[in-house]
């Protein structure tokens, strides 16, 4: 397939381009390298790579762009809710308007696959499985423009949504400040974290699981489209202290403490049900042990230490 990604030098970009490139797709990435990234130079010798440098909100580089793709997925976006809160125009026109500038420019024929975050379950019953059918209702500024651009895609024809869970694992274009990334971070380099929220359950999901669940929902289209589906690990609705607790088996020395030092904006605290998506015949690969052993040899690797001597 011709498939269009936009913000494809991103964190799940960074592994999504070349999984898609490897099974044959060409592929156009669009994206306007907020970080400085250089996360697909694997990629350039690919002929079926390109390459644009530009902003997914400007109509007239998108026009032709989509007006060549069979697939676009839409990936750019002001991610996390931190960098949403310094600018919420902007996270208001990227997250959310563009993609709707998306639909309107795509024909009906055109397939949109599009992941969102599942924090808006946080509101939910308490100890209860949340459902695709479990009402999302966000409180910050990420999680509502991701559930209207959710809306948007979902209400035309040839679509699908991954609702997705936190994701960890090793990526060319790293994030340290998603859960597990940071605290397996803070436990080899710091050795102690500190909490708030504990008991706050959540789900998670690998990366490479993410980008599985894209080309099975590629493979699975006709039968899948039109839903929204919860992509998480089933053994892993863990709280933060469970988390650690896991994290701790590997990294014996780690110590973690509680403390009443914040809130989550979108107070989320779930357990969440991935029974559609296994449904359709997708099993994750990667536990949360394996995991943290990939992220343990990433973080041999990777430190952040530009204004230290060691
Ligand atoms: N990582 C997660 O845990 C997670 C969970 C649920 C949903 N998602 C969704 O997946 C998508 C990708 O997230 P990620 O973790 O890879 O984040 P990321 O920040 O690593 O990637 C976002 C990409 O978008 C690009 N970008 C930002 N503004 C742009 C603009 N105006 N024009 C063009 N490109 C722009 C950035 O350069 C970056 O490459 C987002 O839509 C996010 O909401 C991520």
């Amino acid at each position: 397939m011709k498939i269009l990604i936009t913000g494809g030098a991103g964190y799940l970009g960074s592994i999504l381009t070349p999984t898609l490139l490897a099974q044959g797709h060409e592929v156009t990435v669009l994206d306007n390298f907020y970080f400085n990234q250089n996360s697909l130079m694997d990629c350039c010798g690919n002929e079926k790579f390109s390459v644009v440098r530009g902003d997914c909100r400007e109509e007239s580089l998108m026009k032709p762009l989509i007006a060549k793709a069979d697939l676009i997925i839409p990936l750019a976006a002001l991610v996390g809710v931190p960098i949403c809160n310094t600018d919420s125009l902007a996270t208001t026109s990227t997250n959310q308007a563009a993609v709707e500038m998306l639909c309107r420019l795509a024909s009906k024929q055109q397939w949109v696959i599009m992941p969102v975050t599942n924090s808006g379950y946080g509101v939910g019953e308490k100890g209860k499985f949340c459902t695709e059918e479990t009402p999302l209702r966000p409180l910050s500024t990420y999680g509502v423009t991701k559930v209207k651009a959710e809306e948007a895609v979902l209400s035309r024809e040839n679509s699908l949504s991954f609702r997705l869970a936190t994701v960890f694992g090793c990526a060319p274009r790293m994030r340290l400040d998603l859960l597990v990334n940071d605290f397996v971070y803070r436990a080899m380099h710091d050795r102690a974290v500190l909490i708030f929220e504990g008991h706050f359950k959540r789900n998670y999901v690998h990366i490479r699981d993410v980008a599985r669940a894209f080309t099975h929902g590629i493979a699975n289209f006709e039968t899948m489209k039109g839903k929204p589906y919860n992509v998480g690990l089933d053994d892993a609705n863990l709280s933060k202290l469970e988390l650690c607790a896991v994290i701790q088996k590997h990294l014996p020395k780690f110590v973690y403490v509680e403390a009443p030092i914040g809130e989550d904006p979108d107070k989320r605290d779930y357990i969440v049900s991935n029974a559609r998506i296994a449904g359709t015949g997708f099993k994750p690969e990667w536990s949360l042990d394996r995991g943290i052993v990939e992220l343990m040899k990433g973080f041999t690797i990777l430190r952040n230490t530009i204004y230290s001597n060691v």
